[in-house]
């Protein structure tokens, strides 16, 4: 590893747990950014120096980058809430990560952002990501950007809010056709591409869009999500305008205890789309084949 010394924002997230243990394995030092006392004990009891703060809130991250050679920003939302929109989360996060990189003299700033980031998008999740990148690209530190696709591995949400549909009702909605092509990634090669940019000079300066080795359409994702539980569900194509039309209801459910997977209007409509790139995205560029969405599920059930 050229770099010793790592400061990860979302360190405490689905990717940002994988990230950190490969990291621990190489004995790298951890500063991780955690939220809660409770996080920062548990950051504490796993190896890793957490620093209480807020991305949003620059006064708490005074400090964070003390001696550390490579910024990581994997702090990402996918549905916006009152207190955090996706402008404050991408952008202005990233903003204040940035500005105080450059004060700390940082060697590096890695940038999670998302395939389909792109300023024009009609998502907003995708258009600030964008945004976040041009920040990334402006700032004048060494960069590296990934724009990855759907990743899947232990605790990823996509998976997670399935299984509850797959095990807790007798049928599956599926929002629209169901047609749109994903291409899924198991975290594990996620880690291998982030440790293969961290070891090669060449790929700094880079926004490197990859993911898995085939396009799956959603129906074909969740065929081969229920062979692998062993469990089959009847799928049910609703139409989108209907499942929006229901989504006051699942608020409601959860405001008296009943846990429905909550999904948004502007996830629904991300479903609608295909979210693709080559096939060969990630041979190209980090020099390996990538587990197909079949090996990367069984993993993640494991
Ligand atoms: N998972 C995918 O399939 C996928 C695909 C493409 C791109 N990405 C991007 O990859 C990144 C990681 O994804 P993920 O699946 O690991 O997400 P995740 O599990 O939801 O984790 C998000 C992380 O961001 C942190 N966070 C959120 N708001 C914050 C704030 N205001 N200040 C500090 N930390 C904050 C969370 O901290 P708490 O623990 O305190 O909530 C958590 O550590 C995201 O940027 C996402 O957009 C993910």
């Amino acid at each position: 590893m050229r770099y010793k010394n790592f400061f990860i924002a979302g360190a405490t997230g689905f990717v940002g747990r994988h990230l950190c243990q490969a990291l621990k394995e190489k004995s790298c030092n951890l500063t991780v950014l955690v939220r809660t006392e409770e996080k920062a004990e548990k950051a504490i009891s796993e190896g890793y120096r957490p620093h209480l703060g807020d991305i949003t809130r620059k006064e708490t991250l005074k400090g964070a980058l003390k001696d550390i050679d490579v910024v990581v920003n994997l702090v990402g939302i996918i549905r916006e809430t009152s207190g955090l929109t996706f402008h404050k989360a991408h952008v202005e996060g990233t903003y204040n990560l940035i500005e105080l990189a450059k004060n700390e003299g940082v060697s590096l700033f890695f940038y999670q952002s998302a395939l389909g980031a792109d300023l024009k998008s009609p998502f907003k999740y995708s258009r600030t990501k964008a945004e976040a990148e041009e920040l990334v690209r402006a700032s004048g530190i060494p960069y590296i950007i990934f724009r990855p696709s759907l990743i899947i591995g232990k605790g990823d949400g996509f998976t997670k809010n399935i299984l509850e549909l797959i095990n807790r009702f007798p049928l599956i909605p599926v929002p629209g056709k169901g047609d749109a092509r994903f291409q899924p990634l198991s975290v594990d090669d996620w880690v291998r591409c982030f440790i293969r940019a961290m070891e090669e000079e060449g790929l700094v300066g880079k926004t490197l869009e990859f993911g898995g080795p085939e396009h799956l359409t959603y129906n074909e994702i969740l065929e081969i999500l229920m062979d692998a539980l062993g469990k089959r569900k009847p799928i049910v194509h609703v139409p989108k305008s209907l499942v929006k039309a229901g989504l006051p209801l699942g608020r409601i459910a959860s405001l008296v205890g009943i846990s429905v997977p909550s999904i948004s209007s502007e996830q629904i409509e991300l479903l609608q789309v295909d979210n693709i790139t080559r096939t060969d995205s990630i041979e190209k560029q980090f020099g390996f084949k990538p587990m197909s969405y079949k090996e990367a599920i069984k993993r993640a059930l494991r």
